[in-house]
């Protein structure tokens, strides 16, 4: 299997998550299947359990929580070198402008930068701050994946499709962007060494 076949099939592969249905994502805009989502009465809850070990290395999946989609990335260490070095072209590398909404676990210079509890598995609400479309994730350097839809010098993260907006493999939003903010981290807690509680 070629490199982009093989890439290909990873952007569309289905794993099943805590009774939600999660997708695998790359490249794509992530469609959400309707025989797949929680009834609207576990959409209302507050509270969404996820055992983030289901997510391969590398990969993203995208899960629902209060109706709305979370992406959770388990970031390789070559991931997570690459949030490192760049804090001059990120309008807000330390998450201080939403400090007052941050999550409180939030609490150590790593975890700033890392946004997150550990420091491979990313649990973000996917959505623009921008107007709110799904970015697509573009976790490879470069431009031989993505082409001009992302800078020359990319190290990896999401371009929202709707106008243009960047973020790093920490969802921290690139100067330049439409978006203001960084993805929204929200407040979330490990139950066990690896299944997450989110709300
Ligand atoms: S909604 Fe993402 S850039 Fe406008």
């Amino acid at each position: 299997m070629t490199d982009h076949a093989d890439h290909s099939r990873r952007n569309f592969l289905y794993v099943a998550a805590g009774g939600l249905g999660a997708v695998a994502a790359g490249a794509t805009i992530v469609p959400f299947v309707g025989s797949m989502l929680p009834a609207a009465d576990t959409l209302a809850a507050s509270k969404t359990e996820f055992e983030v070990s289901t997510v391969a290395e590398g990969q993203l999946v995208v899960i629902q929580w209060q109706g709305k989609p979370v992406f959770i990335v388990n970031r390789t260490t070559d991931m997570l070198n690459r949030i490192q070095g760049h804090d001059d072209k990120l309008k807000d590398p330390m998450s201080q402008a939403m400090s007052d909404v941050q999550a409180d676990w939030m609490d150590t210079e790593e975890k700033r930068i890392n946004r997150s509890i550990k420091p491979e598995y990313l649990v973000l609400v996917a959505s623009c701050t921008h107007l709110g479309c799904i970015p697509l994730f573009k976790p490879t350097e470069g431009q031989k994946d993505w082409g001009d839809s992302v800078p020359a010098d990319w190290a990896g993260g999401w371009h929202c499709p709707c106008h243009g907006s960047l973020y790093d493999l920490s969802g921290r939003v690139v100067n330049g962007s439409p978006a203001p903010n960084n993805l929204h981290v929200m407040q979330y807690k490990y139950m066990t060494d690896t299944k997450v509680l989110i709300g």
